[in-house]
């Protein structure tokens, strides 16, 4: 087995996607370092397969974005750092609060506020499209499907984006305080509110956070601490990532005027449109595990407490998998193969409303505008997250169709 630290990472890091010739440094290590450390010290996987199996490997890799050896009260940790068995008690409460059959609901409010949000681009001839398009249909339509107030929504949306900007998911304890309460009080106060409203009703409205604290599984319910931790985290999930894939697929459009005559005129590509977009251009570049025991991936020796990285725009663009990985093709066999939400126990449960909300805001652009520009000065700038992918702005000029 190889443990020495590989030299092909000396001056790549693995985990900046900004690093020059970040993509063919991607591919080096497919071809010949699939399991690397980054320079900070972490595993890289960078193979469609490797990353796959460990996905499912939910006992040796834990997830988690927290820093070696910080510990989170177990009512506390956000769903995608639960171990099992109990992660899959509460994934299974909260699959059965977001199952699909309501999702569907929800598409005639993202129509009607793609229309109104596009009305308003179309009169000042375009703008900034990540402002005021990418940012406000994830954050009202999650906020719609939990319950909150309408006129909350962009404030959750900014607490939402203090929490992922802020050191509190890879810490706990923060500068400002302990805990999600401490480090975001504003967050937690208003959250618990809600909740305490839904449970204090004698007929709560049909909503998620009245599902979320209704739903029993096994005999048990969530508590008020777990509710709220997986509310605040249903939030974030549900509103950072899905931006990036909207951004993206704007990007897409104003930069690829093949792509937007194509789907523009045959609707049919829509879907194919999105997958490809998560697939190029994933939301999530990296998942981040903890190794909880001694192990091997691909022939090298992984120690207990180690922190590994899956390498998600990696594995998406591994030659084995996707034949000409680079080319946006619109006609793949099988769009729907990537990694971008994730495999095994963790796999993504927003999905399929991810899906939807980019499916709309596309149909409803196609019907609304005939042509978008980018602006000529334009540099694409990613947001400044390290594991996410999207355009921190893009602004275009729009014509009407
Ligand atoms: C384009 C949009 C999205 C992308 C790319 C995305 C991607 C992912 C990925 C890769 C994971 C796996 C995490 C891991 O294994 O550590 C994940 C988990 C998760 N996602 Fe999404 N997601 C998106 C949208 C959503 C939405 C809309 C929701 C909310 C309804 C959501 C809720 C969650 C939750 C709760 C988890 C944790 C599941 C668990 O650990 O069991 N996501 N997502």
């Amino acid at each position: 087995m190889d443990t020495a630290p590989s030299s092909a990472t000396d001056a790549f890091d693995p985990l900046d996607p900004e690093a020059p010739g970040y993509r063919s440094g991607l591919a080096g290590l497919r071809a010949h370092d699939p399991v690397s450390r980054c320079p900070s010290g972490a595993w890289f996987l960078a193979r469609f397969d490797d990353c796959l199996a460990a996905s499912k490997a939910v006992h040796t890799f834990n997830a988690s974005f927290r820093e070696p050896g910080v510990v989170v009260p177990d009512e506390e940790q956000f769903v995608n750092e639960i171990p099992e068995p109990r992660h899959g008690h509460v994934r299974r409460i909260i699959n059965s609060a977001i199952a699909q059959h309501r999702i569907g609901r929800v598409e005639p409010v993202a129509r009607d506020l793609c229309g109104t949000l596009l009305d308003d681009l179309l009169a000042t001839g375009g703008g900034d499209l990540v402002a005021r398009y990418s940012v406000p249909i994830p954050t009202t339509v999650i906020g719609h499907l939990l319950g909150a107030p309408v006129a909350d929504h962009r404030q959750w949306a900014e607490w939402s984006d203090e929490v992922v900007q802020g050191t509190y998911p890879t810490r706990y304890r923060n500068e400002r305080g302990t805990g999600l309460e401490g480090a975001h009080p504003e967050f937690t106060a208003y959250v618990d509110e809600q909740i305490r409203v839904r449970r204090d009703a004698a007929d709560p409205p049909d909503d998620f956070i009245t599902r979320l604290l209704a739903t029993e599984v096994d005999g048990r319910r969530l508590t008020d601490v777990e509710a709220r931790t997986q509310l605040v985290f249903l939030f974030i999930s549900g509103n950072e990532t899905t931006r990036h894939l909207i951004s993206n697929l704007c990007y897409v459009l104003a930069s690829q005027p093949d792509v937007f005559a194509a789907c523009r005129s045959d609707r049919g590509l829509v879907d194919n449109l999105v997958e490809e977009t998560l697939r190029t251009m994933s939301p999530i570049q990296f998942l981040m595990r903890t190794c909880t025991a001694d192990t091997e991936v691909a022939g090298v020796a992984v120690s207990r407490d180690d922190k590994v990285a899956f390498g998600v725009a990696s594995a998406n663009r591994d030659e084995t998998h996707f034949p000409d990985p680079d080319a946006f093709r619109l006609d793949r066999p099988d769009p729907r193969s990537h990694f971008a939400f994730g495999g095994g126990p963790h796999v993504c449960p927003g999905s399929a409303l991810a899906r939807l909300e980019a499916r709309v805001a596309m149909d409803v652009l196609f019907d609304r505008v005939g042509g978008m520009t980018l602006d000529p000065d334009y540099v694409f700038t990613k947001v400044p997250v390290f594991w996410a992918y999207g355009p921190a702005e893009l602004p275009v000029s729009l014509t009407a169709a």
